[in-house]
């Protein structure tokens, strides 16, 4: 990752609106700012043809709900990145249009790493947003209703869930997955290093934070913290870290990297 880079994310769904607050506020708003983010969300009804503009319908075998087509999805992605990707050319009938909305800034034939968010992928972590981070294009196609038609997951690199829940909206979930990746940018936090003195990096869940003032309402920071003796400082914060991650997430100690005082810290307190 080097600080002249731009990385390119774009997001294909039915509701680009919903992307205006979360990717026009704050770091990733900054991201953009600073040329290290080109971010673009795309409407998916941009690259439908009937006068509804039509994205879903009936599940094939019955069932609630609607499914989203697969013909926008695989129009759009071609679209997008201006990679053929075998559609035949449309044959618009009477009452049909031909699609409308923004060109596409990048469809240039870099093939973007192209994820899917649904319920089925896998569940992302630290090291998947790590992972992201390194490449040069992402494209997000998100779903809603009851699902995407199966054969529109061949242009998927990955299938991502963010937990072991049902949202109605995989915007949503894209949200959380770009914000991790971005934050991961070189230059796009501003203090260096940020993004990896942090919770998951190391496998530990990080130590407790004060700022002032010192004392509140009777509560004091740690007497540690205001010593001044770096040594002192940068052991309290490794304890901590570890003693927080053994009472709150004991599954995390047995995949991080322990060193030998780390080992007899954590026998020494937990037994
Ligand atoms: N779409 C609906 N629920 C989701 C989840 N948990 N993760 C990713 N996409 C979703």
């Amino acid at each position: 990752m080097g600080c002249d880079r731009v990385m390119i994310i774009e997001t294909l769904s039915t509701f680009p609106h919903m992307y205006d607050s979360v990717m026009g506020s704050s770091m990733m708003r900054i991201a953009q700012e600073k040329g290290l983010l080109d971010f673009c969300a795309y409407d998916l009804r941009d690259w439908t043809h009937d006068r509804h503009r039509t994205t879903d319908d009936d599940p094939y075998g019955g069932g609630a709900g609607l499914v989203m087509k697969c013909e926008p999805i695989y129009e759009a992605y071609q679209a997008i990145t201006g990679i053929d990707v075998g559609l035949p050319p449309v044959q618009l009938t009477g009452n049909e249009q031909p699609t409308t909305g923004p060109a596409p800034r990048h469809a240039n034939g870099l093939r973007p790493k192209t994820v899917f968010l649904t319920p089925c992928g896998c569940v992302f972590d630290d090291a998947c947003a790590a992972e992201l981070a390194r490449e040069e294009r992402l494209l997000f196609v998100c779903g809603h209703y009851e699902g995407i038609d199966e054969r529109a997951y061949e242009l998927a690199d990955y299938c991502i869930s963010i937990g072991d829940y049902v949202l109605t909206s995989g915007e949503l979930a894209s949200m959380v997955v770009i914000d991790a990746v971005v934050r991961k940018i070189d230059g796009v936090l501003g203090a260096e290093g940020g993004a990896l003195d942090e919770s998951f990096v190391e496998g530990l869940l990080e130590h407790p934070q004060y700022t002032r003032p010192a004392q509140f309402m009777g509560r004091e920071v740690p007497d540690v913290l205001l010593s001044g003796d770096h040594a002192a400082i940068a052991r309290w914060k490794r304890e901590q870290a570890l003693q927080r991650t053994a009472e709150l997430r004991p599954d995390m100690l047995e995949r991080a990297s322990l060193t030998a005082d780390d080992l007899k810290f954590l026998k020494t307190s937990f037994g």
